[in-house]
Protein backbone atom coordinates (compact mmCIF):
# COMPACT_ATOMS: atom_id res chain seq x y z
CA UNK A 1 0.00 0.00 0.00
CA UNK A 2 1.34 3.53 -0.87
CA UNK A 3 0.88 6.00 1.78
CA UNK A 4 0.60 9.56 0.24
CA UNK A 5 2.79 11.94 2.69
CA UNK A 6 1.83 14.71 1.18
CA UNK A 7 -1.56 14.62 2.32
CA UNK A 8 -1.28 16.34 6.02
CA UNK A 9 -3.86 15.37 8.87
CA UNK A 10 -5.17 18.91 11.05
CA UNK A 11 -2.71 17.35 14.00
CA UNK A 12 0.08 17.33 11.61
CA UNK A 13 -0.34 20.71 10.30
CA UNK A 14 -0.75 22.10 14.07
CA UNK A 15 2.60 20.37 15.31
CA UNK A 16 4.53 21.53 12.28
CA UNK A 17 3.39 24.86 13.04
CA UNK A 18 4.56 24.58 16.83
CA UNK A 19 8.32 23.17 15.19
CA UNK A 20 8.36 26.14 13.61
CA UNK A 21 7.96 28.25 16.58
CA UNK A 22 10.16 26.75 18.94
CA UNK A 23 8.85 29.28 21.93
CA UNK A 24 4.96 27.93 21.41
CA UNK A 25 3.83 25.79 24.34
CA UNK A 26 1.65 23.93 22.17
CA UNK A 27 -1.18 24.69 24.15
CA UNK A 28 -3.16 26.33 21.89
CA UNK A 29 -2.20 23.08 18.85
CA UNK A 30 -3.72 20.82 21.17
CA UNK A 31 -7.21 23.22 21.57
CA UNK A 32 -7.36 23.35 18.34
CA UNK A 33 -6.80 19.28 17.79
CA UNK A 34 -9.42 19.32 20.69
CA UNK A 35 -12.32 21.12 18.73
CA UNK A 36 -10.83 19.06 15.81
CA UNK A 37 -11.95 15.63 17.64
CA UNK A 38 -15.18 17.17 18.74
CA UNK A 39 -16.19 18.38 15.49
CA UNK A 40 -15.94 14.53 14.34
CA UNK A 41 -18.17 13.27 16.57
CA UNK A 42 -20.57 16.18 16.25
CA UNK A 43 -20.35 15.10 11.79
CA UNK A 44 -20.92 11.95 12.84
CA UNK A 45 -24.23 12.68 14.73
CA UNK A 46 -25.15 15.33 11.67
CA UNK A 47 -24.90 12.76 9.32
CA UNK A 48 -26.95 10.11 11.01
CA UNK A 49 -29.73 12.51 11.86
CA UNK A 50 -32.41 11.24 9.69
CA UNK A 51 -31.81 7.91 11.22
CA UNK A 52 -31.96 8.63 14.71
CA UNK A 53 -34.33 9.80 17.01
CA UNK A 54 -32.07 13.22 17.32
CA UNK A 55 -34.11 15.60 15.19
CA UNK A 56 -36.62 18.00 16.00
CA UNK A 57 -36.89 20.34 19.35
CA UNK A 58 -35.39 20.10 22.60
CA UNK A 59 -38.51 21.31 24.03
CA UNK A 60 -36.78 24.04 25.32
CA UNK A 61 -35.82 27.83 24.27
CA UNK A 62 -32.14 28.62 24.85
CA UNK A 63 -31.22 32.48 26.21
CA UNK A 64 -31.75 34.20 23.14
CA UNK A 65 -35.53 32.65 23.28
CA UNK A 66 -34.93 30.32 20.66
CA UNK A 67 -36.51 27.06 20.08
CA UNK A 68 -33.26 24.30 21.20
CA UNK A 69 -32.32 21.32 18.47
CA UNK A 70 -31.37 17.68 20.40
CA UNK A 71 -28.24 18.38 17.90
CA UNK A 72 -27.38 21.73 19.63
CA UNK A 73 -27.41 20.17 22.97
CA UNK A 74 -25.53 17.01 21.20
CA UNK A 75 -22.85 19.71 20.02
CA UNK A 76 -22.50 21.95 22.75
CA UNK A 77 -21.67 18.71 25.48
CA UNK A 78 -19.44 17.46 22.83
CA UNK A 79 -17.43 20.77 22.78
CA UNK A 80 -17.90 21.67 26.55
CA UNK A 81 -16.52 18.04 27.42
CA UNK A 82 -13.31 17.66 25.32
CA UNK A 83 -12.35 21.37 26.49
CA UNK A 84 -13.12 20.61 30.17
CA UNK A 85 -10.68 17.38 29.48
CA UNK A 86 -8.40 18.66 27.54
CA UNK A 87 -5.47 20.68 28.95
CA UNK A 88 -5.67 23.65 26.94
CA UNK A 89 -8.55 26.08 27.82
CA UNK A 90 -9.54 27.92 30.77
CA UNK A 91 -13.16 28.18 31.01
CA UNK A 92 -15.93 28.41 27.48
CA UNK A 93 -18.87 30.79 26.22
CA UNK A 94 -21.44 29.36 24.36
CA UNK A 95 -24.75 30.22 22.62
CA UNK A 96 -26.44 27.62 24.68
CA UNK A 97 -25.55 28.56 27.69
CA UNK A 98 -26.81 31.48 29.82
CA UNK A 99 -23.26 32.08 31.20
CA UNK A 100 -19.44 31.85 31.19
CA UNK A 101 -18.83 28.20 32.32
CA UNK A 102 -15.58 28.49 34.36
CA UNK A 103 -13.58 24.83 34.53
CA UNK A 104 -12.03 25.60 37.51
CA UNK A 105 -9.63 23.10 38.39
CA UNK A 106 -5.72 22.38 38.68
CA UNK A 107 -4.99 22.09 35.37
CA UNK A 108 -7.74 24.61 33.43
CA UNK A 109 -6.62 27.17 36.14
CA UNK A 110 -3.64 27.18 34.49
CA UNK A 111 -4.60 26.97 30.75
CA UNK A 112 -4.08 30.53 28.98
CA UNK A 113 -7.25 30.30 26.42
CA UNK A 114 -11.17 30.50 26.54
CA UNK A 115 -12.84 29.47 24.06
CA UNK A 116 -16.53 31.16 22.72
CA UNK A 117 -18.71 28.97 19.91
CA UNK A 118 -21.82 28.14 18.50
CA UNK A 119 -22.04 24.65 18.77
CA UNK A 120 -24.80 24.12 15.46
CA UNK A 121 -25.57 27.28 13.55
CA UNK A 122 -28.03 27.26 11.42
CA UNK A 123 -29.61 24.42 13.45
CA UNK A 124 -33.24 25.62 12.15
CA UNK A 125 -32.21 23.61 8.86
CA UNK A 126 -31.20 20.22 10.65
CA UNK A 127 -34.05 18.73 9.46
CA UNK A 128 -34.31 19.15 5.45
CA UNK A 129 -30.59 18.67 5.43
CA UNK A 130 -29.39 22.18 4.58
CA UNK A 131 -25.66 22.32 5.55
CA UNK A 132 -25.01 23.70 9.22
CA UNK A 133 -21.74 24.59 11.20
CA UNK A 134 -19.66 24.83 14.09
CA UNK A 135 -18.34 28.19 14.97
CA UNK A 136 -15.28 29.08 17.40
CA UNK A 137 -13.11 31.65 18.82
CA UNK A 138 -10.37 31.57 20.96
CA UNK A 139 -9.11 34.65 23.15
CA UNK A 140 -5.90 34.83 25.49
CA UNK A 141 -6.94 35.69 29.15
CA UNK A 142 -6.95 38.53 30.75
CA UNK A 143 -7.50 37.12 34.29
CA UNK A 144 -4.24 35.62 36.19
CA UNK A 145 -3.22 32.63 35.49
CA UNK A 146 -3.90 30.05 38.02
CA UNK A 147 -6.47 31.45 39.67
CA UNK A 148 -10.18 30.68 37.36
CA UNK A 149 -11.33 32.58 34.37
CA UNK A 150 -13.13 35.46 34.56
CA UNK A 151 -16.22 37.11 32.48
CA UNK A 152 -13.34 39.82 31.17
CA UNK A 153 -11.52 36.38 29.83
CA UNK A 154 -14.57 36.02 27.58
CA UNK A 155 -15.74 40.20 27.00
CA UNK A 156 -12.58 41.16 24.53
CA UNK A 157 -12.74 42.73 21.34
CA UNK A 158 -12.40 40.84 18.44
CA UNK A 159 -9.10 41.80 17.56
CA UNK A 160 -7.94 40.38 20.38
CA UNK A 161 -8.48 37.22 18.95
CA UNK A 162 -5.69 34.71 18.76
CA UNK A 163 -7.72 31.98 16.62
CA UNK A 164 -11.02 31.12 15.29
CA UNK A 165 -12.89 28.98 13.07
CA UNK A 166 -15.67 26.46 11.46
CA UNK A 167 -16.71 23.43 10.53
CA UNK A 168 -19.01 23.35 8.12
CA UNK A 169 -20.88 19.92 7.83
CA UNK A 170 -21.88 20.07 4.06
CA UNK A 171 -21.20 18.06 1.47
CA UNK A 172 -17.92 17.51 2.78
CA UNK A 173 -17.21 17.88 6.40
CA UNK A 174 -14.80 21.05 6.42
CA UNK A 175 -12.67 22.61 8.99
CA UNK A 176 -11.33 25.65 8.35
CA UNK A 177 -9.09 28.08 11.08
CA UNK A 178 -7.38 31.43 11.28
CA UNK A 179 -4.65 32.10 13.28
CA UNK A 180 -2.64 35.40 12.87
CA UNK A 181 -0.37 33.35 10.51
CA UNK A 182 -3.71 33.34 7.67
CA UNK A 183 -6.28 30.71 7.15
CA UNK A 184 -6.41 26.82 6.41
CA UNK A 185 -8.96 24.58 5.17
CA UNK A 186 -8.91 20.66 6.17
CA UNK A 187 -11.28 18.71 4.45
CA UNK A 188 -12.11 15.43 6.68
CA UNK A 189 -11.03 12.03 5.09
CA UNK A 190 -13.85 9.59 6.32
CA UNK A 191 -11.87 6.93 5.60
CA UNK A 192 -9.19 7.43 7.98
CA UNK A 193 -11.38 10.02 10.33
CA UNK A 194 -9.08 12.33 10.16
CA UNK A 195 -8.96 16.33 8.80
CA UNK A 196 -6.26 16.81 5.95
CA UNK A 197 -4.83 19.78 4.76
CA UNK A 198 -7.23 20.64 1.10
CA UNK A 199 -7.24 24.29 1.09
CA UNK A 200 -3.96 25.70 2.33
CA UNK A 201 -3.30 29.54 2.93
CA UNK A 202 -7.25 30.58 2.17
CA UNK A 203 -7.28 33.97 0.33
CA UNK A 204 -10.38 35.22 -0.34
CA UNK A 205 -11.01 37.09 -3.48
CA UNK A 206 -10.73 40.77 -3.99
CA UNK A 207 -14.47 40.54 -5.50
CA UNK A 208 -16.86 38.18 -6.50
CA UNK A 209 -20.43 38.12 -8.13
CA UNK A 210 -22.68 36.93 -4.92
CA UNK A 211 -24.54 38.96 -2.33
CA UNK A 212 -26.33 37.53 0.55
CA UNK A 213 -29.02 38.45 2.35
CA UNK A 214 -32.86 37.80 3.81
CA UNK A 215 -34.38 39.54 1.40
CA UNK A 216 -37.73 38.84 3.14
CA UNK A 217 -36.55 41.82 5.78
CA UNK A 218 -35.30 44.35 2.88
CA UNK A 219 -38.48 46.97 3.66
CA UNK A 220 -37.58 47.07 7.36
CA UNK A 221 -34.09 47.96 6.18
CA UNK A 222 -32.21 51.69 6.56
CA UNK A 223 -32.55 53.45 3.18
CA UNK A 224 -28.81 53.44 2.73
CA UNK A 225 -28.67 49.24 3.03
CA UNK A 226 -31.86 49.27 0.08
CA UNK A 227 -29.80 51.18 -2.00
CA UNK A 228 -26.53 49.14 -1.98
CA UNK A 229 -28.65 46.07 -2.56
CA UNK A 230 -30.39 47.69 -5.30
CA UNK A 231 -27.15 48.59 -6.67
CA UNK A 232 -26.12 44.76 -6.23
CA UNK A 233 -29.37 44.17 -8.90
CA UNK A 234 -28.03 46.69 -10.76
CA UNK A 235 -26.09 45.96 -14.44
CA UNK A 236 -23.21 48.35 -13.30
CA UNK A 237 -19.41 49.09 -15.17
CA UNK A 238 -17.51 49.81 -12.35
CA UNK A 239 -18.70 46.57 -10.22
CA UNK A 240 -19.41 44.24 -13.02
CA UNK A 241 -22.79 43.52 -11.38
CA UNK A 242 -25.79 42.34 -11.55
CA UNK A 243 -24.46 40.28 -8.73
CA UNK A 244 -26.52 36.93 -8.24
CA UNK A 245 -28.53 36.63 -4.86
CA UNK A 246 -27.18 33.68 -2.78
CA UNK A 247 -28.72 33.09 1.05
CA UNK A 248 -29.18 29.66 2.61
CA UNK A 249 -30.01 30.56 5.72
CA UNK A 250 -27.34 28.63 7.24
CA UNK A 251 -23.99 31.30 7.85
CA UNK A 252 -21.37 29.16 7.89
CA UNK A 253 -22.26 27.70 4.09
CA UNK A 254 -23.10 31.10 3.23
CA UNK A 255 -20.04 32.78 4.45
CA UNK A 256 -18.22 29.50 3.57
CA UNK A 257 -19.02 30.17 -0.08
CA UNK A 258 -18.46 33.79 -0.59
CA UNK A 259 -14.96 33.24 1.51
CA UNK A 260 -13.66 31.03 -1.44
CA UNK A 261 -15.59 31.95 -4.25
CA UNK A 262 -15.61 35.65 -3.05
CA UNK A 263 -18.96 37.86 -2.15
CA UNK A 264 -20.29 39.59 0.87
CA UNK A 265 -22.99 38.24 3.41
CA UNK A 266 -25.18 41.27 4.98
CA UNK A 267 -27.43 40.39 7.92
CA UNK A 268 -28.49 44.39 9.12
CA UNK A 269 -30.25 45.66 11.50
CA UNK A 270 -33.89 45.89 10.75
CA UNK A 271 -37.03 48.46 12.56
CA UNK A 272 -38.14 45.61 14.42
CA UNK A 273 -34.49 44.32 15.27
CA UNK A 274 -31.86 47.17 15.01
CA UNK A 275 -28.85 44.88 16.30
CA UNK A 276 -29.50 42.40 13.43
CA UNK A 277 -29.97 38.57 14.80
CA UNK A 278 -26.14 37.57 14.67
CA UNK A 279 -24.59 37.25 18.06
CA UNK A 280 -21.64 39.36 18.11
CA UNK A 281 -18.94 36.84 20.18
CA UNK A 282 -20.41 33.13 18.56
CA UNK A 283 -21.18 34.46 15.08
CA UNK A 284 -19.53 38.05 13.97
CA UNK A 285 -16.35 38.14 15.53
CA UNK A 286 -14.93 34.77 14.54
CA UNK A 287 -15.86 35.35 10.88
CA UNK A 288 -14.66 38.97 11.02
CA UNK A 289 -11.19 37.07 11.91
CA UNK A 290 -10.91 34.62 9.56
CA UNK A 291 -11.93 36.83 6.73
CA UNK A 292 -9.36 39.47 7.75
CA UNK A 293 -6.91 37.23 7.70
CA UNK A 294 -7.63 35.92 4.13
CA UNK A 295 -7.80 39.59 3.13
CA UNK A 296 -11.42 40.78 3.40
CA UNK A 297 -12.84 42.89 5.86
CA UNK A 298 -16.29 43.37 7.85
CA UNK A 299 -17.93 46.10 9.81
CA UNK A 300 -21.27 46.74 11.87
CA UNK A 301 -21.94 49.35 9.03
CA UNK A 302 -20.36 52.07 11.49
CA UNK A 303 -17.11 50.34 12.64
CA UNK A 304 -14.75 47.31 12.28
CA UNK A 305 -16.68 44.32 13.99
CA UNK A 306 -13.25 43.67 15.36
CA UNK A 307 -13.52 46.73 17.23
CA UNK A 308 -16.30 46.75 18.99
CA UNK A 309 -16.22 46.34 22.83
CA UNK A 310 -18.49 43.39 23.73
CA UNK A 311 -20.97 44.41 26.97
CA UNK A 312 -22.65 41.25 27.36
CA UNK A 313 -21.85 37.70 26.19
CA UNK A 314 -25.16 37.41 24.21
CA UNK A 315 -25.13 40.54 22.49
CA UNK A 316 -26.25 41.18 18.76
CA UNK A 317 -24.65 42.93 15.99
CA UNK A 318 -25.55 44.43 13.06
CA UNK A 319 -23.10 42.35 10.17
CA UNK A 320 -21.57 42.93 7.08
CA UNK A 321 -18.39 40.63 6.14
CA UNK A 322 -17.06 40.15 1.96
CA UNK A 323 -14.66 40.36 -0.13
CA UNK A 324 -12.80 43.62 0.40
CA UNK A 325 -13.49 45.82 -2.81
CA UNK A 326 -17.12 44.71 -1.92
CA UNK A 327 -17.03 46.28 1.14
CA UNK A 328 -15.93 49.64 0.08
CA UNK A 329 -18.30 49.65 -2.09
CA UNK A 330 -21.28 49.14 0.31
CA UNK A 331 -19.09 51.53 2.44
CA UNK A 332 -19.98 54.36 -0.20
CA UNK A 333 -22.56 53.73 0.03
CA UNK A 334 -23.28 53.65 4.21
CA UNK A 335 -21.61 56.95 4.02
CA UNK A 336 -23.80 58.58 1.71
CA UNK A 337 -20.67 58.79 -1.04
CA UNK A 338 -22.80 56.95 -3.62
CA UNK A 339 -26.46 56.28 -3.20
CA UNK A 340 -29.36 54.89 -6.34
CA UNK A 341 -32.32 56.33 -7.76
CA UNK A 342 -35.18 53.96 -6.70
CA UNK A 343 -37.37 55.06 -9.04
CA UNK A 344 -41.58 53.82 -8.99
CA UNK A 345 -40.90 52.07 -6.08
CA UNK A 346 -41.98 53.76 -2.48
CA UNK A 347 -39.59 52.49 -0.12
CA UNK A 348 -40.31 53.66 3.07
CA UNK A 349 -42.76 50.80 3.58
CA UNK A 350 -43.41 47.80 2.17
CA UNK A 351 -46.13 47.54 -0.30
CA UNK A 352 -49.57 45.82 1.06
CA UNK A 353 -50.23 42.72 -0.30
CA UNK A 354 -53.67 42.99 -2.34
P1 LIG B 1 -30.30 29.31 13.56
O1 LIG B 1 -29.02 28.76 14.17
O2 LIG B 1 -31.35 29.64 14.58
O3 LIG B 1 -30.82 28.47 12.45
O4 LIG B 1 -29.91 30.76 12.94
C1 LIG B 1 -29.05 30.78 11.85
C2 LIG B 1 -28.52 32.16 11.69
C3 LIG B 1 -27.45 32.24 10.63
O5 LIG B 1 -26.71 31.10 10.45
C4 LIG B 1 -28.18 32.63 9.38
O6 LIG B 1 -27.41 33.34 8.48
C5 LIG B 1 -29.33 33.46 9.92
O7 LIG B 1 -29.57 32.99 11.23
C6 LIG B 1 -30.56 33.33 9.09
O8 LIG B 1 -31.55 34.12 9.61
P2 LIG B 1 -32.89 34.49 8.80
O9 LIG B 1 -33.69 33.23 8.70
O10 LIG B 1 -33.56 35.54 9.61
O11 LIG B 1 -32.45 35.01 7.45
Amino acid sequence: MVINRKVQTLDEFTLQQLRDFPKATGELSNLLRDIGLAAKRINVEVNKAGLVDILGDHGSMNVQGEEVKKLDIFANNQLVGVLRHGVSCAGIGSEELDDILVFDDEISNKSKYVCLFDPLDGSSNIDVNVSIGTIFSVFRRVSELGKPATAEDFLQPGNKQVAAGYVIYGSSTMLVYATRRGVNGFTLDQSIGEFTLSHPDIKCPESGKFYSVNHGNFFQMDQKVKEYITNCQKKNKTNGGPYTQRYIGSMVADVHRNLIKGGIFMYPGTVDKPKGKLRLLYECNPFAFIVEKAGGKSSNGIVNILDIQPKELHERAPFFIGSMKMMEELEDFLSGKRSVEMKNIVYSEAPESE
